[in-house]
């Protein structure tokens, strides 16, 4: 009898705790749900939460978002397991995962599968999407915003000059490569670089499983090799005069500067990648360099240097 009405009492109950502990802060009488025993886990890589933790959490989340409303949506129930659906809304009021107070209003959706052993619950399941709630804190950005006419943008990118990289790795043995000039200095000490590779090149899993980069700046003789390196061909070396660096990665020959990288990262940006590494090799010739400029190679010692 006891235990029928137990069961008839839980989700009331679940909803009077979920109210004073989430929208009042009466953080303690989540004691009157919770086993002492309990864990709450979160997503594969989420650290399990005990008792104690998931209390502070809740105040964390209200210290950050004081005016929050739980909204629960629906619960369901079979046998010992309950799933409830819920929705939080709150304005974002005070520092939270580091950032400063924004005033913005946020809202989260997600479900709890509570699993109860007698009149507690022992362990719950959580799963919500945190997207709107960092992106309204600025933390992501995943919304395609009022798009730019692409032909505008591309037009700006054609005021931008530029040289011309091969930017190459090892495959087993074989050396593969592609045309890349968005290549950048990121930092003289350490010294590290970056280069952006768009994901449909044929290039680019190459690049992606290799420990290292080489990074040729072409010179100004070298249009021919940009062109080979700009295209699809399957052997873009064949009758190219080329080395391995000291860490293996292919360089072009007669280019007018080489460097080795050791990737560090691999960060997904739009269609691209950007490898960020650390320079490992460098040398450089007295060779002018080939220019990228509005879809056009130029030769830089054609130009007339400015006074400065
Ligand atoms: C001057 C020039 C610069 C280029 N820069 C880049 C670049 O920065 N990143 C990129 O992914 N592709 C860039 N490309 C395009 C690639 O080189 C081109 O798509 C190539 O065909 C890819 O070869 P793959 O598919 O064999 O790897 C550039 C092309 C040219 C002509």
């Amino acid at each position: 009898m006891t235990h029928t009405l137990d069961r008839a009492d839980r989700a009331a109950r679940i909803r009077s705790v979920w109210r004073s502990a989430w929208d009042r802060g009466q953080v303690d009488t989540l004691d009157e749900l919770l086993s002492p025993t309990y864990v709450r886990r979160r997503g594969p890589a989420g650290v399990p939460q005990d008792r104690a933790g998931f209390k502070e959490s809740i105040r964390a989340v209200r210290a950050a978002f004081p005016d929050l409303r739980t909204e629960i949506e629906d619960i369901v129930e079979e046998g010992e397991r309950l799933a409830i659906r819920w929705r939080s809304t709150g304005h974002h009021s005070g520092a939270f995962l580091g950032v400063p107070p924004t005033g913005r209003p946020v809202e989260v959706s997600g479900a709890t599968f509570a699993r109860f052993d007698g009149s507690a619950v022992a362990e719950e399941w959580v799963t919500f999407d945190s997207r709107h709630m960092l992106e309204a804190l600025g933390i992501i950005t995943t919304a395609h915003r009022a798009a730019v006419d692409p032909d505008l943008v591309k037009g700006v990118h054609r005021k931008f000059i530029t040289g011309v990289t091969v930017v190459t790795a090892d495959d087993d043995g074989t050396p593969r490569g592609l045309a890349v000039n968005a290549f950048s200095s990121i930092s003289l000490d350490p010294p590290m670089v970056l280069v952006c590779v768009q994901r449909s090149s044929a290039t680019h899993p190459v690049l992606h499983r290799a420990s290292h980069l080489g990074i040729s700046i072409l010179a100004a003789d070298q249009v021919d090799v940009a062109k080979v390196f700009a295209s699809r061909a399957d052997d873009k070396f064949a009758g190219l005069s080329w080395s391995r660096g000291g860490f293996g990665a292919p360089l072009i020959d007669r280019s007018c500067a080489q460097l080795e990288v050791e990737i560090g990262e691999r960060l997904e940006a739009g269609s691209h990648t950007v490898f960020t590494g650390r320079v490992v090799s460098a040398r450089h010739d007295d060779l002018a360099p080939l220019v990228y400029s509005g879809g056009g190679f130029f030769d830089i010692s054609q130009t007339a240097p400015l006074p400065w």
